[in-house]
């Protein structure tokens, strides 16, 4: 059975638009049932009309409460078959309201390497911090900001000096990649949760050589000396 699966933006919706194109590919086994947005001038909603996907808004500051706003998402989710709820770039934190109604069923991605640079500016954080690699996550979401069990991270290397928009665009291509491949995972039922610890039937295992040293990345690139 098809993956019902909602999608939730606030902003411009690039990482929407990476899901539904591997949709329309027939990458995901899933149908975006709703694109939904707290803000209705969100370009997101704009992409999701183009592709004849439903769209729909509820703006947060009708509502007094973060419960009352949450139950009211779950309605319109719900009416639309959601099963399955992805949050692109949607920066509302969630009420037990919502995720009680889709449990382990809601799943985000985050700009940053998690639990390193939570928050609202992942990006940006990262390259004042001065790391040498960043990334992004996608994680399944509980209670607590950018906390729940991680699915995916992929890492990138962080020029000298660079700023945070020039990061952010840098990790939003790997973002790209990485959340279409989760959310396959997720319609075709190879995650597992045991703790925080995910298992994902039949992925890849890095393979470390005979010094058990597996893939790695790092930057700046080791000299030749330290290289092997
Ligand atoms: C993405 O970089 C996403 O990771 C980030 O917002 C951006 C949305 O871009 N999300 C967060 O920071 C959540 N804490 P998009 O609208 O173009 O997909």
């Amino acid at each position: 059975m098809h993956m019902k699966l909602a999608v939730l933006v606030s902003g411009s919706g690039s990482n929407l638009q990476s899901i539904i194109d591997h949709v329309e590919a027939g990458h995901i086994n899933a149908e975006i049932a709703v694109v939904f947005s707290n803000k209705e001038d969100a370009y997101g909603l704009t992409r999701a009309s183009s592709h004849g996907i439903p769209t729909a808004v509820i703006r947060h500051t009708e509502y007094s409460d973060r419960e009352q706003f949450d139950a009211a998402m779950v309605q319109v989710l719900k009416d639309h078959g959601a099963d399955t709820i992805a949050l692109a770039g949607f920066m509302r934190m969630l009420t037990p309201v919502f995720l009680n109604a889709f449990p382990m069923r809601v799943i985000n991605i985050h700009p940053a390497l998690l639990p390193s640079f939570p928050g609202t500016h992942g990006q940006r954080d990262a390259a004042d911090f001065g790391v040498r690699l960043a990334g992004c996550t996608v994680h399944f979401v509980d209670e607590k900001m950018d906390h729940g069990p991680v699915i995916i991270q992929a890492a990138t290397p962080v020029a000298p000096g660079v700023d945070g928009d020039t990061l952010a665009g840098q990790i939003l291509r790997l973002e790209h990649r990485i959340y279409p491949q989760a959310l396959a995972w997720l319609a075709d039922g190879r995650i597992s949760l045991d703790g925080r610890h995910v298992h994902i039937a039949g992925a890849e295992e890095p393979v470390c050589d005979t010094d058990g040293v597996g893939p790695f990345l790092v930057n700046p690139p080791l000299e030749k000396a330290f290289a092997s």
